[in-house]
């Protein structure tokens, strides 16, 4: 069995974070978000990856490596344009060959692997397996309509949804997807869709099986979708402090304090973590914060937010709360008359004053 992670798209809802950083580097626990793929696969015995990039970048793989460091082999495949997942899939059979392979969307994140699936895979004998997760809104998604305990249709973004699931962002496929693949022509949106894919297999007769998920599983397309996902990892952390805490500080609950990090006259409650090298002074970080490498907070407040490396908070007057920040950002006091506010925003950014 093999691993194909598609980590390339343009990740335009989370913008403008993505303008100068890869949507699957983006950081949840400190963490980027691809890692949890590639150690879910990992966890499953898989020792061969291949990774979807965009053509036009090598962040991902010079970010990632060559799969050394967990033991295995990556294999990086470019995507000149992001024509959609059905195209991925084509481009990955070179690599795949004639084995069964997991397909895992390097924007998902779910608790409890992936081994699961992969045995779900083999005991129910089918050519294809689905994931499927209840949802609130599924008409964002891939959506089934089950007849019978079957899976007799999957739509891309209906309007009008037959089922309250969404096809989750992990597949485990045989070599038969790559016949589904070559079949398919692009949607509305101008892209091959992996709903088609999975809709040809059901036409064609060959077996398409699905599993719930009945855990936690979230696809991180938007920003309110990193925060709950930095919470629910979080939620799971185990404690540890490699940097100091001073006398006058009060650090409490969950909380990871990386190497170098000082935190000063300051409250913090967890869970939270707080990245190498971090100031935190006469501040108060709250639960479900993640704070980047190198960032200093000073006489300010955070809660419930993502914040990246070398950022500076410097007494913010007001809390700052479901916030995410890029990296080498800057929020500090305005001094002087009249009181202002005063802005240097790249696009696309989003500000919320009171
Ligand atoms: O998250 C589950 C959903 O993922 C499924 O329910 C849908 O059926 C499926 O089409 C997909 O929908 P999204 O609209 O969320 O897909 P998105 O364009 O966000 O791409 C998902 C991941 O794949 C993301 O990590 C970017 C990457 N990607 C995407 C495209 C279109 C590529 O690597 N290449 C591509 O061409």
């Amino acid at each position: 069995m093999k691993a194909l992670i598609a980590g390339g798209g343009r990740g335009t809802r989370l913008r403008p974070i993505t303008h100068t950083q890869n949507k699957h580097l983006i950081p949840i626990a400190n963490k980027p978000i691809l890692y949890y793929a590639i150690e879910a696969a990992v966890e499953a015995g898989i020792t061969e990856i291949g990774i979807v990039y965009n053509a036009d970048s090598l962040e991902v793989p010079n970010y990632v490596g060559d799969g050394s460091r967990w033991g295995i082999k990556i294999t990086y495949i470019p995507q000149e344009k992001p024509g959609g997942l059905g195209q991925v899939v084509q481009l990955a059979e070179p690599f795949i060959q004639k084995e069964s392979f997991i397909f895992y969307l390097g924007d998902n994140m779910v608790v409890g692997g992936v081994k699961r699936f992969v045995e779900d895979f083999e005991r129910q004998n089918v050519n294809c397996l689905l994931t499927l997760s209840k949802v609130k809104d599924p008409e964002r998604f891939g959506v089934p309509e089950i007849k019978d305990g079957k899976i007799v249709r999957v739509e891309e973004k209906p309007k009008v949804p037959k089922s309250q699931f969404a096809v989750a962002g992990i597949y485990v496929y045989d070599s038969h997807i790559f016949e589904a693949v070559k079949n398919l022509r692009p949607s509305n949106r101008g892209e091959l869709e992996i709903s088609d894919a999975h809709q040809y297999l059901i036409d064609k007769g060959y077996k398409v099986g699905y599993t719930e998920i009945t855990g936690w599983w979230k696809d991180t397309g938007k920003p309110s979708d990193l925060l709950e996902a930095n919470r629910l990892i979080l939620d799971n952390i185990t404690p540890i402090n490699r940097g100091s805490v001073d006398a006058q500080s009060d650090v409490a609950g969950r909380v990871v304090i990386e190497e170098g990090a000082r935190i000063i006259n300051s409250k913090v409650r967890g869970p939270a973590i707080i990245g190498k090298g971090c100031v935190i002074e006469n501040s108060y970080i709250g639960p479900f914060t993640s704070i980047g490498d190198r960032t200093e907070i000073r006489s300010s407040e955070v809660e419930y937010s993502i914040i990246l490396r070398e950022c500076k908070i410097l007494s913010v007057g007001i809390r700052i709360e479901s916030s995410i920040l890029g990296n080498d950002v800057e929020v500090v006091e305005a001094n002087g008359k009249p009181r202002v506010h005063r802005f240097m925003i790249g696009d696309q950014s989003r500000v919320e004053v009171a």
